[in-house]
């Protein structure tokens, strides 16, 4: 668990998986194992970050009323999943007012917003601070902490790149509002001084890691979705190479570390808890086996 003086992170968090609200995706919300995940988050203060924002609406490439676009979300054997959902979400006002609901419904929402670096440094930050006003105004007191997506692998700007843009960011968002608790997403591509640059910047905690490119868990290649970048996998198949990276990364950095990717069960929360996360994630497990998640939520959390 994570405490800081606003707010604290459980145990056991969930990470996108209950959208851009924080409170369930239709239809996943028609499956009852699903239902009891969302039930046993709320039971136990469970941190749920949001699927990320951005300030503006933004049409990725899955969208979930468009059955040709299905396909930018595949299953993967061993629990896992192949996703280039490309960031479609409605924009900043509007996850803002869905957060509130979902906030005024007993959720433990933290908010995530995605920089789109690819405009520029100055504006993409702009974006960022815009929105965080309107997370201030929409939430008020309950708007403690702020999630930083520095790590989607199914955009268009290269996460290997993007480390200086998203130390700049970081600093901004930073000065500007000293006492927002702000986590760093990041990627197992990113080097780890990255990390330790986030740390000096006074960055509160890091949450490592998303979603891993194709070609790293699979070099055999080529991915089913290269048309698109390749996607990012997540799940049971990304376990080993998220876990050795979050091993190494806890060695380089005291800050609070959220340590996530390739949780299939409550086993694999214990293996990240046994190499010094201070709270996990999941993601896919909640799509693939709302069950076993809901009860792994109720172990670690209550
Ligand atoms: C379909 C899907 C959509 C995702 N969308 C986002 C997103 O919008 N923002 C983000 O920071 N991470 C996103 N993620 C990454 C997850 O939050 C998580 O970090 C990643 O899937 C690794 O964890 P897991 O193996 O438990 O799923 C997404 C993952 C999936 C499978």
């Amino acid at each position: 668990m994570i405490q800081a003086k606003e707010g604290r992170i459980s145990t056991v968090a969930v990470s996108t998986a209950l959208g851009t609200s924080g409170r369930g995706i239709f239809p996943y919300t028609l499956l009852p194992g699903y239902r009891r995940l969302l039930r046993a988050v709320r039971e136990t203060g469970a941190a749920v970050f949001a699927k990320s924002a951005t300030r503006s609406k933004r049409k990725g490439n899955f969208i979930a009323w468009n059955p040709l676009t299905w396909k930018y979300i595949r299953r993967l054997p061993g629990g896992g999943m192949l996703n280039a959902y490309g960031l479609t979400n409605p924009g900043a006002e509007a996850c803002a007012r869905e957060i509130k609901a979902a906030v005024e419904q007993g959720f433990k929402v933290i908010p995530n917003l995605y920089p789109e670096f690819v405009k520029g440094t100055e504006l993409a930050t702009l974006d960022i601070v815009e929105a965080v006003e309107i997370y201030r105004q929409t939430l008020g007191t309950d708007f403690w902490a702020l999630e930083l997506n520095y790590s989607c692998p199914n955009s268009q700007e290269a996460i290997r790149e993007n480390v200086a843009q998203g130390l700049k960011c970081s600093q901004a968002v930073r000065a500007k509002y000293p006492a927002l608790f702000l986590i760093a997403k990041i990627s197992i591509c990113h080097p780890y001084e990255f990390a330790q640059e986030l740390a000096k910047l006074g960055i509160n905690a890091l949450h490592a890691v998303n979603t891993i490119p194709y070609e790293i868990i699979y070099p055999q290649g080529p991915s089913p979705l290269w048309r698109v970048g390749g996607g990012g996998v997540s799940g049971g198949p990304a376990l080993a190479a998220a876990l050795s990276y979050n091993t190494k990364l806890r060695k380089k950095v005291g800050l609070p570390l959220i340590m996530g990717c390739g949780v299939k069960n409550r086993e694999d929360v214990q293996r990240y808890l046994d190499v010094g996360a201070d709270a996990v994630s999941f993601c896919t497990l909640a799509l693939r086996n709302p069950g076993e998640a809901a009860e792994t939520v109720g172990i670690f959390n209550s």
